[in-house]
């Protein structure tokens, strides 16, 4: 790992866990448990992958970090929201997550569901009500929220949860199962790096960058998520293994078997990195971004 990678990753987990932890308070009031669980399951485990990309690719695109930071909260918050509900029991019922039990187990099913929509609306009410219009326009603001609402609704990540469901204990073709990984996974990629992009008021060529490098690097990451699902341990991942055989889940590994997916990853991350030719230089810590989530362990 760079120093520049270690160093700039380190400013944006900071930046990115002190403004969550300002926009979503607690507060001692009669609604507060289902403030408590969302602060609970925003709080900290995540590797904060979204967030970091709408930061970087705002600064790439010439944005103030700090100006794109609404927007990199509320990408964080619809994905906390998405795992909370992907971890209840009428869908993969998995007890752990981020190194912690899973919001249901430690607040029941009930305030889990609320925390989940809590979350979901919180994320459009922080990216219209904190942007700076002296940084960003109302048109572009307006133009990010509609991208990450559309990206996360059943054309996006909900629509590829549904597939998730239905694809379960069945043998799905190759083509089913890369439209439900992009929809899953990739759609709220795909939101954080274009989000970064247009926030920046950048042009047409950049945005299409963006997407092709969110679309590889997306893909890449949900063949990875479902690698170790078979070979992590729960220590590292912090969320338990084994979940998606339990589940009976249509997965790039159930598919196609390990080398395969192995050697997936490799095409997709360099297709990614050569995304980034697009960009005038400054993409560094993109490819390195790349790079290091093709070989995680978490
Ligand atoms: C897990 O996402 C769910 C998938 C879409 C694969 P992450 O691996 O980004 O989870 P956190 O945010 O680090 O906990
Ligand atoms: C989750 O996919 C995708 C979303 C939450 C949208 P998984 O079900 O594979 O994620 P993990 O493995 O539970 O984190
Ligand atoms: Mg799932
Ligand atoms: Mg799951
Ligand atoms: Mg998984």
């Amino acid at each position: 790992m760079t120093q520049l990678y270690a160093e700039r990753t380190d400013e944006y987990i900071g930046l990115i866990e002190r403004e969550l932890d300002r926009l979503i308070p607690g507060a001692e009031c009669l609604q507060g448990r289902v403030m408590e669980a969302m602060r609970y399951s925003a709080a900290n485990g995540g590797k904060r992958v979204r967030p970091i990309l709408t930061l970087e690719f705002a600064r790439l695109c010439g944005l103030e970090v700090r100006a794109a930071l609404p927007f990199a909260c509320a990408v964080e918050m619809i994905h906390t929201y998405s795992l909370i509900h992907d971890d209840l029991p009428c869908m993969d019922n998995d007890d752990m997550r981020r190194g912690k039990p899973s919001c249901h187990i430690e607040f029941g099913e009930d305030t889990a569901l609320l925390a989940g929509d809590g979350l979901l609306t919180l994320a459009f009410e922080v990216m219209l009500r904190e942007y700076d219009p002296k940084c960003i326009s109302p048109r572009s603001a307006i133009t990010a929220a509609a991208l990450l609402a559309s990206n996360s609704g059943v054309n996006g990540m909900i629509g590829g949860q549904v597939i998730d469901l239905m694809s379960e204990g069945k043998t799905i073709d190759i083509e089913t199962l890369r439209t439900m990984d992009r929809l899953k996974t990739g759609a709220l990629i795909d939101a954080a790096c274009r989000m970064g992009c247009v926030i920046a008021g950048a042009p047409r060529e950049k945005l299409d960058a963006a997407g092709s490098y969110a679309a590889a690097l997306g893909l890449a990451f949900q063949i990875v998520d479902d690698i170790l699902d078979v070979t992590g341990s729960t220590e590292e991942l912090g969320k338990p293994v084994g979940s998606d055989a339990e589940n009976k889940k249509s997965t790039y590994v159930s598919l196609l078997g390990l080398d395969a997916c192995r050697d997936a990853v490799r095409r997709l991350t360099d297709n990614a990195v050569r995304a980034l030719a697009h960009f005038e230089g400054g993409t560094e810590y993109l490819a390195e971004l790349a790079e290091n989530l093709a070989t995680r362990k978490n």
